[in-house]
């Protein structure tokens, strides 16, 4: 289990590291895909911007790309501490994850994407930088915007879904079926990628198999995970 802090770092077979930490009260998971020979840091939704910035520094790297998942003010924590630091950073998300009409309750925080996906619910769009390859899904439910990451062996679930559960809906921008298509759109992707590939949750909350692991395979995923395993296909 990780630490407060700590960093587990894979290399993928294509070479790309993928790096995984855990941050905060709320046990935040953040993930980061590093190309080195090309300079590529790509940081899906940094809590914790001087945690961030040292273990970078130490490595010899600076972050290039902020992807968020949502811009929930947990998810969102890093963004001003990033961006004093590293003003020229690209910062993606969902057009949707904007939210002016939100952006007045505490729950949000506002995040100033420089690029944006605009993608149907359901939809997934490519997302490259340098060797990095990774798909993002147009995912709401939880939050407007709210997208999940793959690629590289992990899924970057944010807070569609945890090791056991998923994540919750009556926030303000919740929508239950939104959540209940976006559940089931994750079934149909899970299904088709590699089960030893890690599913990355965007807080570790659950209890598996007597511990509260940091991720699961998706084959566990599929199998364990509340929703996942008893959700009814619609269509
Ligand atoms: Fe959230």
């Amino acid at each position: 289990m990780l630490s407060e802090g700590e960093f587990h770092t894979s290399i993928w077979e294509d070479g790309v590291e993928v790096w995984v930490t855990q941050m905060g009260n709320l046990m935040n998971m953040n993930t980061a895909f590093v190309d080195r020979a090309n300079e590529i840091v790509a940081i899906v939704d940094p809590f914790d911007a001087e945690k961030w910035c040292s273990k970078l520094e130490e490595e010899g790297l600076r972050p290039t790309h902020l992807l968020y998942t949502h811009t929930h003010r947990d998810h969102a924590a890093g963004f001003p501490g990033m961006i004093d630091r590293f003003p020229d950073l690209e910062v993606w998300g969902h057009e949707d994850a904007r939210v002016p009409s939100l952006l007045g309750n505490i729950v949000f925080r506002k995040v100033d994407f420089t690029n944006t996906w605009d993608c149907e619910p359901g939809e997934s769009e490519d997302w490259s930088a340098g060797s990095i390859e990774i798909t993002v899904t147009h995912s709401p439910g939880h939050a407007p915007g709210h997208v999940t990451f793959h690629g590289h062996g992990v899924y970057h679930a944010g807070d569609l879904l945890f090791v056991r559960s998923a994540g919750r809906v009556d926030l303000p921008g919740g929508d239950p079926q939104a959540q209940q298509r976006s559940l089931i759109r994750a079934k149909q992707i899970l299904s088709s990628l590699p089960p030893d590939w890690r599913l990355i949750p965007g807080h570790r909350y659950d209890n598996f198999k007597g511990e509260v692991p940091d991720w699961i395979s998706l084959e566990d995923a599929l199998k364990h995970n509340y929703f996942l395993s008893n959700i009814t296909m619609i269509e």
